[in-house]
């Protein structure tokens, strides 16, 4: 076995479509005989024919390391052993697989065979019985070979060896696991004589006539007549070019109309669902069907916490549903091809797919680009090999409007090479790329986390072209629309800055949209300890030498798929009909972001809550509204009528905007958008102050006089107030933004401030006939920066306390606060709280777009949000009135004169911050309670700008 070349693998039949046909499979997957040896000279020669009766065993489909043959690593750029290219170091432990097997009747009743590999990971070398079949490279491809003069009948000896690194290791650098091993099916195929062997239908829709034109290349055994059936447009017709069905319904990923062609020869049929769209760029917009499309994506990589890149069609489709069900139309298969099914899901779903090769050098930026295979000839033959296995196999797939390169493989002829062939076989598509900023060779200008200011520079000048000098490579880029193949960082407590690049994205129209990094978070479950625990790992875990730590947990969902604040947050920025309600409540202004459907499809309804009391509540009649406009409905009188009894807390107007019928992806009723008019009380007259107070408290609230905080409230044991103006840093707080490189990280900036580490020093108390008044200076240790605090304490009327907190910072500060507030501890784990303000998601000033005015009681595991790695989480803003609930009874706490923050915690933020996985974490005994009057925002530093 030859594990450094740098050429693609030998031996396999030419890539082709995968078609669903009735000739004859039979799966081999399941448990084969398997054995691990560390290094490729140190495995033993006779692995073909050896008995493997003193092997271990292993489930096909699947990683040897997730199955207790070795340990995952994880890192990103960084190559984990040196960058020798093409040489794998000796250590590149060499699994071997065997299986024995007899082939069905139906198979060996066709004398040509075909054995198919979908996926092995790095490098494999094939023998069946006493035959070498070939090689692979190319990870995430399908390898088809020729078995029929192999296979017979009786038993057959299939004997596989993979190597976990090879050459094939520095083309495959993507920032996820190294996870070596058969992980996808392997399969048998009994191909007839005569029958279907490759077909590509380009199905093209004329947006004028609302025509389908059908292009089809069918390749037969041996050159056997094919026809073409598309039984619901009573078509019947030879292979060819320009085959004219008539008036077809488009297919969009609003509306994923398929079609289902047969190809039919005289001993097989294959079945091929079609949909009839067109892809184009014009004056650098991207159309699809004539239309402008706004791609409001994700990227997604194949992960599941036990199975790694295994394919599991029931978490698939419920992963695709979740996706649409947030508002979600664009996936970019980063950064190598799906599992074929997948393409079957998003067609049938609706999603505009950006189809990515298995092609990734990142690891030679680390050498400055010395010696890149990109640039390489020697590698030219394996970059054109695996984009040609990606576009074959994807080809009919009516959800791919692009294909990609790969990622961050940096430029050269060999990207060129792939892109030109690519153009010259699909010119029904779109070719992307990200890596190479002029442009030269591909179809649509792409860039990751380009800051704000760019953006919009890259949408004006399109605009304005003449207002620009630019060179010719920067004319032609002019003409071509712009999207974001990577936007804001779904790592952590975030991303912030959804909405600023969402403002701009739909401004230009040069602008198609993004896709967030990323869609799901790769923690690897550990082991059950016997506490019952779901407990993730990431990188550095595993006593890797090399890693990249938790960079690999960034997700909109958790990796068991849990939709997290990000995910809310980013189905309402996204949401593709906008409800403004206007201050008086006449009307309510509906946008339709769509690109293709009216809003026949949804229900209106409007509901009037005063003091979390329905007062009125209807439907309303659904607009004519035609995709990409506004129209304005009216609300009934009853939404903005004075009402006889005034709303002390709060009157909230809320517009929903639903399904009407039952999607292939949501039930009906499921909501799309919400528009909300919230009139708040937020200035309260509070009742009057009765005496007498002491130093050591007024009314229901003890002081202790030595510290000046409150020792008890009522019935509860309260501890503080303390000035807080820290959080526990989020991965974004930890990380450097694209838009402050001069500055460290803003978790460094506080560290260094002495922010997470304040000392209060009480400088007086002193007694009132009506308050209590306390003074103290809460200063940063080794500097002079405090902030002084005048907290009065007042008795009411109606048995509750008063605090009026004045906090005056000293003027020597130069760092941020992460926000400025009150801290209190209770003694046991919180219960859970009500809260008047925006929820029940946890929000902060940039991620707030998916919560929404209420009343709303939070459970006690619905205070804070887990984190693999601990970090602040669970604020709430905008609050005017929570009541926390503690082992021991409430406390209500009301603002007088605006809203405020609050997060409740069973962790303190030092304990968050010194963990490093939520597991880690001390048992709950206390109640960490933080009233803000400010909450700074979150952004997305950890790729992209810090917060704004
Ligand atoms: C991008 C890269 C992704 C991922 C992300 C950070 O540069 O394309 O694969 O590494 O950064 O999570």
């Amino acid at each position: 076995m030859d594990i450094a070349t740098t050429l693609p693998g030998t031996g396999s039949l030419p890539p082709r479509a995968r078609l669903r046909s009735d000739a004859p499979a039979q799966s081999l997957d399941g448990r084969w005989a398997f054995r691990v040896s560390p290094s490729l000279r140190g495995a033993p020669a006779d692995w073909r024919t050896a008995d493997t009766a003193g092997w271990g065993s292993i489930v096909v489909p699947g990683h040897w390391n997730l199955q207790g043959y070795g340990t995952p690593a994880y890192s990103n750029v960084q190559m984990p052993f040196p960058v020798d290219p093409p040489f794998p170091p000796d250590a590149s432990p060499i699994g071997d697989y065997r299986l024995e097997f007899t082939a069905s009747g139906s198979v060996l009743a066709h004398g040509r065979r075909i054995l198919r590999f979908d996926g092995i990971e790095s490098a494999a070398e094939i023998w069946l019985n006493d035959t070498l079949l070939g090689t692979t490279r190319g990870s995430r491809l399908t390898h088809e070979f020729d078995v029929s003069g192999a296979l017979v009948a009786g038993a057959n000896r299939l004997a596989v060896r993979v190597a976990q690194f090879s050459d094939a290791t520095y083309l495959e650098n993507q920032d996820m696991w190294w996870l070596p091993g058969i992980f996808r099916s392997v399969t048998l195929l009994g191909r007839p004589a005569g029958g279907v062997d490759d077909v590509f239908l380009v199905a093209d829709y004329d947006p004028t006539t609302a025509e389908g034109v059908l292009d089809a290349a069918v390749t037969t055994d041996g050159g056997a007549t094919a026809r073409i059936v598309i039984d619901e447009l009573a078509v019947d017709a030879a292979p060819g070019a320009g085959i004219r069905v008539g008036v077809v319904e488009p297919w969009t990923a609003e509306t994923p109309r398929l079609y289902e062609a047969r190809v039919i020869t005289a001993t097989e049929t294959a079945t091929v669902r079609i949909g009839f769209r067109r892809v184009e760029t014009r004056d650098a917009v991207l159309l699809v069907n004539g239309a402008p499309i706004m791609l409001r994506g994700v990227n997604r990589h194949e992960h599941h916490p036990e199975h790694g890149r295994v394919f599991d069609p029931r978490v698939v489709r419920d992963e695709l549903l979740l996706m649409k069900r947030h508002n979600i139309n664009a996936v970019r298969t980063s950064h190598y091809p799906p599992h074929p099914e997948v393409l079957d899901l998003f067609d049938e779903l609706g999603f505009w797919i950006i189809d990515e090769c298995d092609l990734e050098s990142h690891g030679f930026e680390h050498t400055g680009w010395r010696g890149n295979p990109s640039a390489d000839p020697r590698w030219q033959g394996a970059y054109l090999d695996r984009m040609r296995r990606t576009v074959h196999r994807d080809k009919n797939h009516a959800s791919v409007i692009m294909w990609s390169l790969g990622n961050e493989s940096h430029h050269g002829e060999n990207l060129e090479a792939m892109a030109s062939w690519t153009k010259t076989f699909d010119p029904s598509r779109l070719v992307h790329y990200e890596g190479d900023w002029s442009s030269r060779y591909v179809d649509v200008y792409s860039r990751m986390y380009a800051p704000f200011d760019e953006v919009r520079e890259i949408g004006e000048e399109a605009l304005h072209p003449a207002a620009f000098d630019r060179t010719p490579d920067e004319m032609h880029r002019l003409t071509l629309p712009f999207l974001q193949c990577e936007f804001a960082h779904a790592m952590g407590t975030g991303p912030g800055g959804l909405d600023e690049y969402w403002d701009l994205f739909e401004r230009y129209p040069r602008i198609a949209g993004g896709f967030v990094w990323e869609w799901l978070e790769h923690g690897i479950l550990a082991p059950d300890d016997g506490t019952g625990r779901r407990r993730f790992l990431y990188g550095g875990d595993f006593g890797e030498d090399v890693h990249d730590g938790n960079f690999v947990i960034d997700g909109l969902v958790s990796a068991d798929r849990v939709p997290r604040p990000g995910l809310l947050h980013y189905a309402a920025v996204i949401a593709p009909v906008v409800l403004r309600v206007a201050d008086d409540r006449t009307s309510v202004v509906i946008e339709n972001r769509h690109d293709f459907l009216d809003l026949s499809h949804l229900v209106l309804s409007w509901q009037r809550v005063v003091d979390g009391v329905v007062t009125d509540a209807g439907e309303l009649e659904v607009p004519a509204c035609t995709p990409r406009s506004s129209v304005t409905v009216s609300l009934p009188t009853a939404a903005g009528e004075a009402r006889a009894t005034v709303a002390t807390v709060a009157d909230v107007v809320t517009v929903t905007a639903a399904t009407a019928a039952a999607t292939a992806w949501a039930p009906a009723g499921h909501i799309i958008a919400n528009g909300q008019s919230v009139r708040a009380s937020v200035a309260v007259a509070a009742p009057e102050a009765v005496e007498p107070a002491a130093v050591d408290g007024v009314g229901s609230v003890s002081l202790d006089p030595v510290t000046g905080r409150v020792a008890r409230l009522g019935g509860l044991e309260l501890s503080g107030p303390v000035v807080g103006v820290w959080r526990a840093p989020t991965d974004n707080d930890r990380d450097l933004g694209n838009d402050e490189p001069d500055l460290p990280p803003v978790a460094v900036r506080w560290h260094e401030a002495g922010i997470d580490r304040m000392v209060t020093r009480l400088i007086g108390i002193e007694a009132t006939d009506a308050a209590v008044r306390v003074r103290t200076r809460t200063g940063t240790p080794i500097r002079d920066t405090a902030i002084d605090a005048d907290l009065v304490w007042t008795a009411l009327a109606d048995g509750s306390v008063r605090l009026d907190a004045d906090l005056v910072p000293n003027a020597r500060w130069s760092t941020d606060w992460a926000r400025l507030g009150l801290d209190f501890e209770l003694p046991g784990a919180p219960q859970g709280m009500d809260v008047v303000g925006f929820g029940p998601m946890p929000s902060y000033p940039d991620l707030r777009a998916g919560a929404r005015f209420g009343w709303w009681s939070l459970a006690a595991d619905e205070l804070t949000v887990p984190n693999v790695r601990p970090q602040e989480s669970g604020s709430r803003i905008d609050v005017l009135e929570a009541t926390v609930r503690v082992s021991g009874g409430a406390l209500r706490i009301r603002s007088l004169d605006r809203p405020f923050a609050i997060t409740v915690s069973p962790h303190s933020r030092g304990e968050l911050a010194a963990a490093a996985h939520d597991w880690e974490l001390p048992a709950p005994e206390r109640t960490y309670l933080s009233v803000d009057l400010f909450q700074s925002g979150v952004g997305t530093a950890t790729c992209g700008p810090g917060v704004l």
